[in-house]
């Protein structure tokens, strides 16, 4: 398979191809090591579960960066080299760059300043859009960054706060905009879509975006860009299929493994990044802890925490979630062991996830070809593939559908 970009007629075969591969392996992709003191496929590999549980958390963190090159026991390699031919995607045709006075990029954080100019820039509409409509907007720095001379803009963003500083960047900065507060789920939200749009989402989440292919195929819209983010921000249980493909297909996708594409940490930073690893080790220890005082073997979840819970003292820290779980209290305990042994199931963990996340960017391609599949199915030629480097942002894929 090339590394270009994919257009219509490709879809269908890489589509099939990556639902056969991850319907065939998913016993090695579905069960989060987190969740687990052992895994299931770790009868079957016990060469790989012994090598990757031999490493320490750095290792795991250098691997991440470079997984087709780990040099692992089998099947690791086998699987990344499929896993990376299958999910091979190219960058999208250019299109000329657009530029704005410097007062345009004040008040866009860098970073996204970079992806809404790489997303820009790869635009190439056979029509020129004459009224762009940016999808959940925040802010609207994206569509005011694509409205030319001549163009005018819709932001639609539920956050009045937002609605009202884009409104505001807006007028100083002299763009025919419309910054209106809008659910975009709502039943009215179609009212904004018609032929004469363009609609543009940057990272609207799982429904959000799902709803704009929906509404701007059966609006009428001739031409749209989404870059899809979030898989797993949906409002049913599993993920519904949009086109025939993905409904024939037997993968039965729960919240859970819609977030796998996600697990990417590339644009975290260090400070971030050592919370987030706190956290971790911490909940694993606290789950050896509940195992024992519930006197059940089983993974319990724990709910999101804010920041100051880790900032406490680690046995003040089991305590209060072992409370907040209606659970006995731990009374005395090897706090030190304990906190140890959380750090060290977060190594194995990490590396165990390492061959999970080969299958992380084949599931997010399966997405993204079921939502190209379905604009297909509407009559669009759609053409899939990078804006940027996926440094910049990890949600790096952008689909663009034309009507004829
Ligand atoms: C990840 S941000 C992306 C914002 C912008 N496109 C960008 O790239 O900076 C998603 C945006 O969707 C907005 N949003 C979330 N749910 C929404 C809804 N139901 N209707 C409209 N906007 C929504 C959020 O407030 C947020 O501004």
């Amino acid at each position: 398979m090339s590394t270009a970009f994919l257009c219509s007629d490709e879809l269908l075969e890489r589509f099939q191809a990556l639902d056969q591969f991850l319907h065939a392996h998913q016993h090695l992709w579905r069960p989060r090591p987190f969740q687990h003191l052992s895994l299931p496929w770790e009868a079957e590999f016990p060469e790989l579960a012994n090598w990757l549980r031999s490493r320490t958390l750095e290792q795991a963190k250098e691997s991440d960066a470079c997984l087709a090159n780990l040099a692992a026991p089998e099947p690791f390699p086998e699987l990344a080299r499929q896993a990376f031919h299958l999910a091979a995607l190219g960058e999208l045709p250019c299109s000329s760059a657009l530029t704005h006075p410097d007062s345009f990029s004040v008040d866009v954080p860098g970073r996204k300043l970079a992806q809404i100019q790489a997303f820009a820039s790869h635009l190439p509409f056979a029509r020129q859009p004459r009224h762009w409509v940016d999808w959940c907007s925040g802010k609207g720095h994206l569509g005011r960054w694509l409205t030319q001379a001549q163009q005018r803009l819709t932001c639609l963003e539920y956050d009045p706060a937002l609605v009202e500083s884009g409104n505001q960047l807006s007028l100083r900065l002299g763009v025919d905009a419309e910054h209106l507060q809008q659910d975009v789920l709502a039943a009215d939200s179609d009212r904004h879509l018609d032929a004469t749009r363009t609609p543009v989402a940057l990272h609207a989440c799982g429904d959000l975006h799902v709803r704009l292919l929906q509404l701007a195929s059966s609006r009428g819209c001739t031409q749209l860009a989404v870059a899809p983010c979030c898989y797993n921000r949906i409002a049913s249980t599993h993920y519904q299929p949009l086109s025939a493909a993905a409904q024939a297909s037997q993968l039965l996708l729960s919240r859970d493994d819609l977030a796998l594409p996600l697990c990417e940490t590339v644009t975290a930073g260090a400070r971030v990044r050592r919370l987030r690893d706190r956290s971790m080790a911490w909940r694993l220890a606290f789950d050896l802890l509940q195992r024992q005082l519930r006197n059940i073997d089983q993974y319990l979840p724990t709910p999101s925490l804010p920041g100051h819970w880790f900032d406490k003292p680690f046995p003040q820290f089991c305590e209060d979630l072992a409370n907040l779980r209606n659970l006995p209290s731990p009374g005395s305990q090897d706090w030190q062991d304990l906190e140890a042994r959380g750090w060290q199931r977060l190594a194995e963990v990490r590396n165990l996830e390492l061959l999970r996340n080969l299958f992380r960017r084949p599931l997010e391609l399966w997405l993204l070809l079921d939502r190209a599949l379905y604009l297909m199915e509407q009559g669009y030629s759609v053409r899939l593939g990078s804006f940027c480097d996926y440094r910049l942002s990890p949600r790096n894929l952008l689909l663009l559908a034309e009507r004829p």
